[in-house]
């Protein structure tokens, strides 16, 4: 008997579903996943139409409260960010559709970060730890990052791998998420403003991966001999 296994489709694109690559990805991945094992749950959470906003003030006062502590205010305050980490909490995969935006995530995906972060809840702090004082509380699940961009050469040795504050920005949180660095799936379009036979070429390859990566991860796990 297979277990229940929890896909969070965490979308951030600004784009709609017939101009976005990103989301077209993450369909896939979803569509691939849910034909294998349609007994599995789906959790959909589009940071691009409804965009986390920023952290404030407040924010930041409530969270870093404790909770027998927090005013009624403080929890109100406190709800969007404690659905958004019950998700992640629930969810065994999560599937980012991810377009480079000035060379980073967009906003509204760094404010679904910042909102997931929580102490007490996704990480603990103690400066009895010395220098590594933050240590993450979730554990054992996996990342999926389907992204895409305009330009080119962001991997290590490419032209513009010094401008790629993407890909190690999400692997600097991944552990708020429960993930470890080896458990980071990373499908990228390239060359999409240049719309040449390169990007052609990048299209069709991660069309292909995606499905791939699915057929692997969708395995039922193998128990430790
Ligand atoms: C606001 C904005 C900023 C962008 N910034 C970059 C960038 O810094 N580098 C890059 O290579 N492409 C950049 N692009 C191109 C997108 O990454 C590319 O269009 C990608 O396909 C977007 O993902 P989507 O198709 O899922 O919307 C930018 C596009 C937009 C709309």
């Amino acid at each position: 008997m297979t277990t229940v296994r929890t896909v969070l489709q965490i979308d951030a694109s600004a784009q709609l579903e017939e101009r976005s690559h990103t989301r077209k990805l993450t369909q896939s991945f979803v569509d691939r996943w849910t034909s294998l094992r349609p007994r599995d749950r789906l959790i959909r959470r589009d940071v691009g139409r409804s965009p986390i906003p920023a952290i404030d003030h407040a924010w930041i006062a409530a969270a870093f409260t404790k909770p027998e502590d927090r005013t009624p205010a403080m929890i109100e305050r406190l709800r969007l960010s404690d659905q958004l980490v019950d998700e992640v909490i629930d969810s065994d995969v999560i599937v980012m559709g991810v377009p480079m935006y000035n060379y980073g995530v967009p906003a509204a995906l760094k404010g679904w970060i910042d909102h997931v972060a929580r102490i007490g809840r996704t990480f603990s702090f103690d400066l009895t730890r010395g220098d590594v004082p933050i240590e993450p509380i979730l554990s054992g699940k996996t990342l999926v990052v389907l992204s895409a961009r305009g330009e080119f050469g962001f991997t290590p040795g490419g032209i513009r791998a010094h401008m790629n504050a993407l890909d190690p920005a999400l692997a600097a949180c991944a552990h708020y998420f429960g993930v470890a660095r080896k458990d980071i799936h990373t499908i990228t379009i390239e060359y999409q403003e240049f719309k040449d036979e390169r990007y052609r070429h990048s299209v069709a390859e991660a069309e292909l991966a995606v499905p791939a990566l699915v057929d692997r991860l969708a395995a039922p796990a193998r128990r430790a001999a």
